[in-house]
């Protein structure tokens, strides 16, 4: 049974399959058809809803998702609110009313999933407000296409909304609503900690000795995190995903614990969650983290999912190499460590044995005087996978490059490192003689892939282009380095230039 609320009022759903997305069981099973399919891939978010999820302060929190990826069965304990739930009588919410002042549709098939990514930041903006500027406008919006429109009246409608009135819902006036669904999340009377829900195999376990009993007795079950890239099986390649143990809600694989040494954090910590951890250790993730999907991908898509998933081209896998970041992987045996080099075995293969997972992953802290530069090269910047994504880390010490990571996805059959290349600058100032070197090294030792994003001769000139931008940025950030050693950073002309590629 999915027990959750949608719209303030409670529903109980029997004999959902398994694979029933959000808006299969919206459209289909409820009759609820104001959320629109358009892709059903994620892409255009045309299906966008706002799933409330009890947060620390006891209040509900809303993030926008894409109800064609997420599994029905995901909504149990959630107040689940769709553009049918947003008007109270024959007044609009802010988000709508703006929308039609601002004249922010025409055909109208993208505009409940425009509302509702509004209505979310709307939300956002009530719990933490905030200048309402174009990053933040992107961060939103970045999720949802317009074909007719045109970006500029919804953008509008997001800057006047803040003036309207204060929105009242129906079912806001239900003061108990948290409380209400959080009493959903606990485990049910009689059932047992790993028990799940009634129909097919999907099952929620809430503890890892749950899992582990799982994996014990169903090998062949397939894991499901956010399922931003499993439910792509279901909807484009019509494969039936009926046997599902779902490891969002597993206590152990949510906690962040910080150590000296870094961060391990729990493989179903959201992309959303991880990303203010990064802040201050590592802007340049963050940055990528912005280009990652889009808002109602990164807040169901967790750090797990991107590595066990394996692709060629995701996108934390080069930075968390470039980092020597650590897998726990855990299972009936137990947990093992296993540095992420050693995870990629070839073309989405991977160390996990049948009945493991990944529990958790290491975060070193940044060594004193360490550098991380990340550029994903993709055909758009909002909402695109990666052609090629680079990640380089190092450190200066007296003119020379030292600890020098170069780690690439979109490169190979699985992301990885450089180590040739590596080789060229490790120890030698970072030069134009020592860049050549590694970008000729580079050439050699990575095999890209041509597909509908690149090219494999396109790749490998845009990684050698990386290389060298790489050293640019440090010459403008140090000054060329002289014969002995020593900087010279007052090449203004250059540093002005590059100011330009800071990003
Ligand atoms: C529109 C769209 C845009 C996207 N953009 C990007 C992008 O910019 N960059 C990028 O890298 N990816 C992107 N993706 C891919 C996807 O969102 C990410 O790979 C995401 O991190 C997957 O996480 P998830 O929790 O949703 O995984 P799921 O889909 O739930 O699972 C993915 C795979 O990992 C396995 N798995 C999940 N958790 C575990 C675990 N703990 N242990 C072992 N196996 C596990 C599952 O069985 C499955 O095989 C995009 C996807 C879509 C639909
Ligand atoms: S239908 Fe396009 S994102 Fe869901
Ligand atoms: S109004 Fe037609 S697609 Fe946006």
């Amino acid at each position: 049974m999915i027990d959750f609320y949608l719209n303030g009022r409670r529903q109980r759903c029997r004999d959902v399959s398994a694979d029933t997305s959000t808006l299969e069981l919206l459209r289909e099973g409820l009759g609820q058809t104001g959320t629109k399919e358009g892709c059903a891939s994620g892409d255009c978010g045309a299906c966008t809803v706002a799933i409330g999820e009890p947060g620390e302060d006891g209040e509900l929190v809303y993030h926008n998702a894409n109800a064609c990826l997420t599994p029905a069965h995901q909504l149990d304990g959630c107040h689940l609110v769709t553009v049918e739930g947003l008007a109270s009588g024959e007044r609009l919410h802010p988000a709508q009313a703006a929308m039609v002042d601002c004249h922010g549709s025409q055909c109208g098939f993208c505009t409940p999933g425009i509302v509702m990514s509004l209505f979310t930041l709307y939300e956002d903006q009530r719990r933490r407000p905030a200048p309402l500027n174009q990053a933040r406008l992107e961060e939103a919006l970045g999720g949802n296409l317009c074909r007719c429109t045109g970006y500029r009246p919804i953008r509008d409608a997001a800057l006047a909304m803040g003036d309207y009135p204060a929105a009242d819902p129906a079912w806001a006036e239900d003061a108990g609503l948290a409380g209400h669904v959080a009493c959903l999340r606990q485990p049910r009377d009689g059932e047992p900690a790993a028990a799940g829900h009634d129909v097919s195999h999907y099952v929620t376990p809430r503890d890892l000795e749950a899992l582990r009993a799982l994996k014990a007795e169903r090998p062949d079950a397939r894991l499901v995190a956010g399922g931003t890239d499993l439910w792509l099986e279901a909807t484009q390649q019509l494969k039936a995903l009926d046997d599902l143990i779902d490891v969002r809600r597993v206590a152990e694989l949510n906690a962040i614990e910080e150590t000296e040494a870094g961060w391990w954090v729990g493989a179903s910590v959201t992309l959303a969650r991880l990303t203010p951890l990064l802040a201050e250790p590592y802007p340049a993730f963050v940055h990528l983290m912005h280009r990652f999907a889009s808002s109602q991908i990164r807040h169901r898509a967790t750090l797990g999912g991107n590595i066990a998933n394996a692709s060629p081209i995701g996108d934390t896998p080069p930075v968390l190499l470039a980092l020597d970041a650590i897998l726990r992987l855990d299972g009936p045996g137990g947990p093992r460590e296993l540095p992420l080099s050693d995870f990629f075995l070839d073309y989405r293969q991977t160390a996990l044995a049948d009945d493991e997972f990944i529990a958790a992953v290491f975060l070193p802290r940044p060594s004193a005087a360490q550098n991380l530069k990340v550029w994903k090269l993709s055909k758009r910047r909002e909402d695109d996978i990666s052609a090629v994504l680079a990640a380089f880390a190092w450190r200066l010490e007296d003119g020379v490059m030292r600890d020098v990571h170069l780690a690439f996805g979109g490169m190979a059959a699985v992301p990885r490192r450089a180590p040739a290349a590596e080789a060229a600058l490790e120890g030698r100032a970072p030069d134009a003689e020592a860049f050549a070197a590694a970008r000729a090294a580079l050439g050699e030792e990575l095999a890209p892939m041509s597909d509908v994003r690149g090219s494999a001769e396109y790749r490998r000139l845009a990684a050698g282009n990386l290389l060298e931008r790489l050293r640019l940025m440090i010459a403008a950030e140090h000054g060329p380095i002289d014969d002995n050693g020593a900087n010279d950073n007052n090449d203004s002309a250059t540093k002005v230039t590059l100011d330009a590629y800071a990003h």
